[in-house]
């Protein structure tokens, strides 16, 4: 993707050919920003920080830590811990574990001199994939974006939760790929974009991202989108997933619930952008079975922002002696959801649907 006519990825290998890059999210949209990492604590805490987010991009920037890791001592010992520091950074997207696992089966059982350049070899591989795997999940999701533009002969209008664009994958993003793909084909789009409190991914990210590709869009709260609903306003809710079971149970973006709710009161079509990694075929029950990341209650009680007079600052919105509980996900029961939209094309919320796309995973 573009930034200010620049092609960028979301994270890649450096020059220097020792030390990994990727665009520091927590600076957006009021600074773009490199940050250089060097070692598994940097990405580690990169992941955990969130200046890398997003499940694609999440488990992308893992392996690239493994590979960092293995640069640097390509043991036993340091492969073992390598994997255990990154999983620990984040719990609920199920791409960090998958991401460490495949890095982890390829590397142990080879030399220890061949570790470190298979790593980095395989961590490009995982980012290619990604963008593959990305850029069919906006081919066949734009089919559908185009149908509905056939059918009302105007403006299609989508709503979407936190940002599921590029910044969250290496490239081209889920959710957001159709919308990119359909826009660029001449489909007229204008996009709802949720806030998501309380880090702002929508505001910030989302918001930005579709302003570098000239989508039309309005920021609007969280709470908004069940008027625009009722209101008929919405066409399409777009989502994307860091986690959905084998029964289609899924897990994104604390308040994704909520909209689902809303459109299923609505009648309105809610979809979910899942791509193979995502989809965790040992899970069933989304409620019992995905651990929900809990974080600092600091990130409700203030918010970041810039001035008129172009100062970066924080300020508290909440009352000092108040507590605050900070749950990151929440779980859209399947059936919730009208439908995923996958690379290998579009299926029905459920076990049937998700099984006959990715019979492997049930084997
Ligand atoms: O906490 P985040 O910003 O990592 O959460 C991101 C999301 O919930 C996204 O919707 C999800 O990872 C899908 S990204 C393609």
């Amino acid at each position: 993707m573009k930034v200010n006519g620049t092609a960028y990825r979301s994270v890649w290998r450096a020059t220097d050919k020792s030390s990994v890059e990727a665009i520091d999210q927590t600076c957006l949209p009021h600074e773009f920003r490199v940050v250089r990492l060097k070692s598994i604590e940097e990405v580690a805490r990169a992941i955990q920080s969130m200046v890398v987010r997003g499940a694609p991009l999440i488990g992308a920037t893992a392996a690239y830590g493994m590979a960092l890791a293995m640069h640097a001592d390509p043991s036993d010992t340091q492969l073992q811990q390598a994997h255990d520091v990154l999983l620990a950074a984040r719990p609920t997207a199920v791409n960090l574990r998958w991401a460490l696992d495949r890095m982890r089966a390829l590397l142990a059982p080879l030399p220890h001199s061949a570790r470190s350049d298979t790593a980095w070899f395989e961590a490009e591989t995982i980012c290619e994939e990604d963008i593959a795997i990305n850029r069919a999940i906006g081919k066949h999701g734009s089919l559908l974006i185009r149908e509905l533009w056939e059918k009302k002969s105007s403006t299609v209008n989508i709503l979407t939760h936190c940002n599921a664009g590029w910044l969250a994958t290496v490239d081209y993003g889920t959710a957001l790929a159709p919308i990119y793909l359909a826009f660029d084909g001449g489909v007229p789009i204008h996009v709802w974009v949720d806030e998501t409190r309380p880090r702002n991914q929508g505001a910030a990210l989302t918001a930005w991202e579709l302003g570098q590709h000239g989508v039309e869009h309005h920021v609007v709260v969280d709470s908004a989108g069940g008027h625009l609903m009722q209101r008929g306003l919405v066409d399409l809710v777009l989502v994307g997933t860091d986690r959905t079971t084998a029964r289609g149970d899924v897990c994104n973006k604390v308040g994704t619930y909520l909209k689902a709710l809303a459109a299923n009161d609505n009648g309105i079509p809610f979809y979910v952008a899942l791509p193979g990694p995502t989809l965790d075929a040992k899970s069933a029950d989304g409620l019992r079975d995905i651990p929900i990341e809990i974080r600092d209650g600091g990130e409700v009680a203030k918010l970041r922002g810039r001035t008129d007079a172009g100062e970066i600052i924080t300020v508290a919105v909440v009352p000092q002696t108040s507590p605050c509980f900070n749950p990151a996900f929440d779980v859209t029961p399947a059936r919730l959801v009208t439908g995923f939209i996958t690379e290998r094309g579009i299926c029905a919320a459920g076990v049937d649907g998700l099984r006959g796309l990715y019979p492997e995973l049930w084997r």
